[in-house]
């Protein structure tokens, strides 16, 4: 039996692209042919063939629904298939990807392993689009600049609601978007203290997130991420065990990351994760010799118990490419 999925180019953002009231055109990107349709019409078949729905069903479907006689629904079914508007899909869509997707509330399904290619992709579009084009610019967080892309922040949000983490230390604050961002899903989730250091502390941004509603879940220290009285000074603060998430953003020379990774890694005990923020600089020609990827090769060269975890391939688009770190779970006992 055929089985038909309405395309993905027909999603409206992209392809209505006359505004007559009534119709919409849809347009394959970047190419004709065009397709004019009734708005109830389109409307009808997106609720249709959102599952795999035989040609003869759609037809059933529209004159059910009475937006086309069945010689009208017929004809235009039959001519967005050949036009490719409406396309079988290469696989069983539905039982492969939305089963592991879970509902809400139930367990994330695991993150898949990255294949070779993913990860040289994923790592192309840092080096080749990111960084040349400076994309890491322009995302605000509540109005205040952030230097993540949103692939990176709906990462970290995806890790903050798994974790729940009791303190999120992030090293680097530039202009505070990053802590109100992680103050902020503290606030969603419920849970939560930022500790936000930075080297150059600027009194606008402390003023900005002092007098910011969140700022109570915001603790700003100012000073060398990496030396040791700072280091103490968070030890004391968060002061037990977490989970906490440590968030590396500040010098991004190996040397200055190693010393963090080494530095706050005794804080992520359990199920606390490091994050090392911008390890695909090492795609950038002017960074390969010096870069937060090849930290976290030196430390994972030397502290065996600790892994990349699977949330470093957990399907997107990172400048943390290998950057989410995890202690070894532990061995099972014997014979247990
Ligand atoms: C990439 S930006 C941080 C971006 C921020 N996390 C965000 O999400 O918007 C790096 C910041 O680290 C700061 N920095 C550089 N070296 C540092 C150090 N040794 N200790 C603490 N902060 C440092 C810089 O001044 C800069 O503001």
């Amino acid at each position: 039996m055929p089985r038909y999925l309405i395309s993905h180019l027909v999603h409206p953002w992209h392809n209505l692209l006359v505004p007559t009231p009534g119709r919409v055109e849809l347009a394959h990107r970047g190419g004709s042919p065009r397709r004019t349709l009734a708005e109830p019409l389109w409307r009808a078949l997106g609720q249709l063939a959102a599952r795999p729905c035989d040609e003869a069903a759609l037809v059933a479907g529209l004159v059910a629904r009475r937006v086309a006689t069945a010689e009208v629904a017929t004809r235009e079914v039959r001519e967005l298939i050949e036009t490719r508007y409406l396309v079988e899909p290469l696989r069983d869509f539905w039982s492969d990807h939305v089963g592991a997707l879970g509902g809400a509330g139930e367990a994330p399904a695991p993150a898949p392993a990255p294949t070779p290619e993913l990860a040289r992709d994923r790592l192309r579009w840092s080096g080749d689009i990111i960084d040349p084009h400076g994309l890491w610019m322009y995302p605000r967080w509540l109005g205040r600049p952030v230097l993540q892309t949103p692939e990176d922040l709906v990462l970290l949000q995806m890790l903050m609601a798994e974790l729940r983490p009791r303190f999120v230390i992030e090293t680097g604050r530039f202009r505070g978007g990053g802590a109100l961002f992680l103050a902020s899903m503290c606030e969603l989730l419920g849970v939560g203290q930022v500790l936000s250091l930075e080297l150059r502390g600027d009194p606008e941004v402390r003023a900005a997130l002092e007098a910011h509603p969140l700022g109570r879940r915001i603790t700003l220290l100012d000073g060398d991420s990496a030396a040791p009285a700072q280091v103490a000074r968070v030890a004391e603060l968060v002061g037990g065990p977490g989970p906490h998430l440590v968030i590396l953003d500040s010098d991004h020379a190996r040397a200055h990351v190693r010393a963090e990774l080494e530095a706050y890694a005794p804080l992520c005990t359990g199920d606390g994760k490091l994050v090392v923020c911008d390890t695909s600089m090492s795609l950038c020609a002017r960074f390969a010799d010096d870069n937060p990827h090849q930290a976290v090769r030196d430390f994972l060269g030397a502290q065996p118990e600790w892994r990349i975890s699977p949330w470093a391939g957990a399907g997107f688009v990172t400048c943390a490419e290998d950057g989410i770190l995890e202690r070894l779970p532990p061995a099972a006992p014997e014979g247990g």
